[in-house]
């Protein structure tokens, strides 16, 4: 057993309580394993036991060797984080062995404080968001979109500039009741235009402009826009790293993607009490994911969070978050997040979010600009 286990055991029978630090662990969702300097396993969780389908007897003492691939992506990230003694996270590993079936999952790797050369590897089948983004990126749940959104160009706008034009003339040789009508018809013209411009968006695959954009400029903007909009009566808390380095992106879509976030945050907390909305951003050197094949890796060091303290996503709402047209809101047409993936993963980044009782956090993570 881990030191670091028995440890807790002892101060756990110290203090007299009923703690069980293996009970804990197993009721843990994430396989969880312990190998030592040698990659022998020496602790195996009851998560880890259904993943891998063997009994954490078999599993501790065989070696890691024998339930991973040695050459996969998940040996590469124990190897790392044990070369640089420090903790490594990798999203999007894509684990393919006879026992687990071809799964992607998030793996963290953690040295043990208490025990050189030991580390605690914990894995978990990933979430929804990132699946979703992943689809995206493969164009795949994109490709419906845009085949709509230039149909839409066509049928739609095109004919409606007519309408609104006709409208318009109508409108000048009218009295003042028919003139409303007039009115009325160039409203809803430019409400549906405005709509079809939105899902536009969605059909340009044009290579990404970018460059190297300081997301707190970003980031600011999109506060300034919210505090004299849409979310005047929100509180705003800033929690930023300064010495953050900037991303490699593209300014004005990056924008895009806060404000929506950043609405929806407000949406969420409006009308409540104590209502705000916390923007933060850190530098967190582990996080990686693989692309596809184990080869290439992506590093994703910026991690950008808009959270909020409203009412919290509902839970038939989640496995479908990201896709076009789902909304809750008597006006919303479902497009924000939908967008937010599309942006996110042209840039190669990631979009996860967690939400719980009055709290929902977006969290978006992006590359280093190269200089
Ligand atoms: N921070 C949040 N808190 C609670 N629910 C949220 C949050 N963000 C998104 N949602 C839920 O996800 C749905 C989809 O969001 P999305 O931004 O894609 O569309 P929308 O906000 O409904 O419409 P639009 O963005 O086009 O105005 C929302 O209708 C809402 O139910
Ligand atoms: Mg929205």
């Amino acid at each position: 057993m881990p030191q670091s286990l028995a440890f807790l055991r002892r101060e756990a029978a110290r203090k007299g309580v009923g703690l069980n630090a293996e009970a804990i662990l197993g009721a843990l969702p994430a396989a969880t394993v312990v190998v030592d300097e040698s990659t022998t396993i020496r602790y195996a969780n009851a998560a880890a036991e259904q993943l891998f389908q063997a009994s954490a007897s078999i599993l501790t003492g065989g070696n890691l060797a024998d339930i991973v691939p040695p050459n996969g992506p998940l040996s590469a990230l124990v190897e790392q984080s044990r070369a640089a003694d420090a903790p490594m996270s990798a999203h999007g590993v894509i684990l393919d062995t006879p026992k687990t079936g071809i799964r992607t999952m998030s793996v963290h790797v953690a040295p043990m404080v208490d025990s050189p050369g030991w580390l605690v590897i914990s894995l978990q089948e990933q979430t929804r968001a990132l699946k979703i983004g992943q689809q995206l990126e493969h164009r795949s749940a994109a490709r419906s979109m845009t085949a709509m959104a230039s149909m839409l160009a066509h049928e739609v706008k095109n004919p409606l500039s007519g309408i609104r034009g006709a409208a318009q003339l109508l409108g000048q040789g009218a009295g003042e009741e028919d003139r409303k009508l007039t009115q009325l018809i160039c409203d809803e013209a430019d409400r549906i235009v405005a709509l079809v411009n939105r899902i536009e968006v969605f059909s340009d695959d044009r290579p990404l402009e970018r460059g190297p954009v300081n997301i707190h400029v970003v980031l600011e903007r999109v506060r300034r826009l919210a505090e004299n909009g849409f979310a005047k009566s929100v509180k705003f808390v800033e929690r930023y790293d300064p010495s953050l380095p900037s991303v490699d992106g593209n300014q004005d879509q990056l924008v895009q993607v806060f404000l929506n976030l950043i609405k929806n945050a407000a949406e969420a907390v409006s009308g409540k009490e104590g209502g705000e909305v916390v923007l933060s951003t850190a530098y967190r050197p582990g996080v990686r994911i693989s692309v596809n094949s184990s080869s290439e890796r992506i590093h994703l060091p910026l991690v950008v969070t808009v959270q909020d303290n409203g009412s919290g996503i509902p839970e038939d709402l989640r496995p479908y978050l990201f896709d076009p047209f789902v909304t809750t809101k008597p006006k919303g047409s479902g497009l924000g997040l939908a967008l937010v993936a599309k942006i996110i993963s042209d840039h190669g980044g990631i979009v996860e979010f967690e939400s719980e009782r009055a709290r929902t956090a977006f969290r978006i993570m992006l590359p280093v600009a190269r200089d």
